[in-house]
């Protein structure tokens, strides 16, 4: 085994500014833990962005290789239900946050923050996927579980060009539902249509002020990325009994909100968190994602970039500006 590797380091200068660059590691200065992983592919999630750009709700302490999920080879394991050679997959828990990350050559993490790769997947698709489509399908997975049927109208995805939203409505598409795709890029159309989209909305409208109690009831269901202003107007469009699973804040993490959804149209307001989903339920779902729920067109909503290319990828990231799923190549 070579024990350096490189890997992406952010650092704050004398000023206060964020900067990441790629720097070479030797594995002894990786935190301890069961499970050593050579990385093979990672993927640009708005949590990275957050943490490259120095935010503390995410990353305490710097020098930081964020990175929070990734495939790879099992290299070393004191855990019996992984042994080295073995393909897999870290992620989520505080992988990439306060725990050295997975834009780097190698990991080392807790037995629990590490899945065998399911059969169906390889290492590549499953950094397609990543946390943010494993994200999408537990959002999918909660409105059916709510009562969601094909056939009760259209399902909306806000922030539909992003990771969790283009991910989501691939997978709405897969499993019959129709879809209506928010976006605020014109230039995506096309492929959200390819992807399954029946109709798309610009996101300005969304996020409009609107002093309405309840709006016209349009959506069997949402899969909202955006929170603020979006989120309030997404509840007063639910039909009625309809669910609106909530993962994201992009717009705002607050929003304006009265019980008329809830007490007139009997909404539901469902959330979701993927990082500290237990294990077994993460095992299940992406067991899922690699079989009946294994959403098609991944390789077109995907561009690999190198660690070399990182910086520029995730200011679009955290600009809003990504167009489908960042795969990085280690
Ligand atoms: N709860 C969880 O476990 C979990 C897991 C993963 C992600 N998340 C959260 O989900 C959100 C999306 O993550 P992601 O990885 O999909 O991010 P992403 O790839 O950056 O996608 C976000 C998308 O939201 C849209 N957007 C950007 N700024 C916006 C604004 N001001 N108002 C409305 N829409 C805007 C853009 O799409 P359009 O141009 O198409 O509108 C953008 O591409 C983030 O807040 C992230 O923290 C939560």
């Amino acid at each position: 085994m070579n024990d350096r590797f490189r890997a992406w380091q952010v650092s704050e200068n004398d000023q206060g500014e964020f900067r990441g660059r790629v720097v070479e590691r030797e594995v002894e200065e990786l935190p301890s833990g069961e499970v050593l992983v050579q990385v093979q592919y990672s993927c640009l999630n708005y949590k990275d962005a957050l943490s490259a750009g120095g935010n503390r709700g995410v990353t305490r302490n710097y020098p930081h290789t964020p990175g929070i999920d990734a495939a790879g080879i099992v290299v070393e394991s004191a855990d019996e239900r992984l042994q080295p050679g073995q393909p897999v997959i870290a992620s989520g828990y505080d992988l990439g946050m306060n725990t050295s990350g997975a834009f780097a050559g190698m990991i080392r993490t807790p037995a629990r923050w590490v899945l065998p790769l399911p059969d169906g997947l390889s290492a590549r698709e499953s950094m397609i996927i990543g946390t943010a489509g494993f994200t999408a399908a537990q959002c999918v997975e909660k409105l059916i579980h709510n009562g969601l049927e094909a056939g009760q109208g259209p399902v909306l995805v806000t922030g539909a060009t992003g990771g969790v939203g283009i991910l989501a409505v691939a997978l709405l598409a897969k499993l019959g539902f129709a879809i209506t795709a928010s976006t605020g890029k014109a230039q995506s159309h096309e492929l959200l249509r390819s992807l399954g989209a029946a109709e798309i909305i610009d996101r300005n409208i969304l996020s409009e002020d609107n002093p309405r109690p309840l709006l016209k009831g349009q959506w069997a269901a949402a899969v909202d990325v955006v929170g603020g202003k979006t989120l309030g107007n997404v509840l007063k469009g639910l039909q009625y009994g309809g669910s609106v699973a909530c993962c994201g804040l992009v717009e705002s993490p607050e929003f304006p909100a009265t019980v008329f959804p809830f007490i007139l149209r009997a909404a539901n307001l469902l959330g979701i968190d993927s990082a500290e989903a237990p294990p077994e339920v993460k095992s299940a779902l992406w067991k899922r994602l690699a079989t009946d729920w294994k959403p098609a067109g991944l390789e077109r909503i995907a561009t690999e970039i190198s660690l070399d290319q990182l910086g520029p990828s995730l200011n679009a990231v955290r600009n809003g500006q990504a167009l489908g799923r960042f795969l990085l190549k280690l």
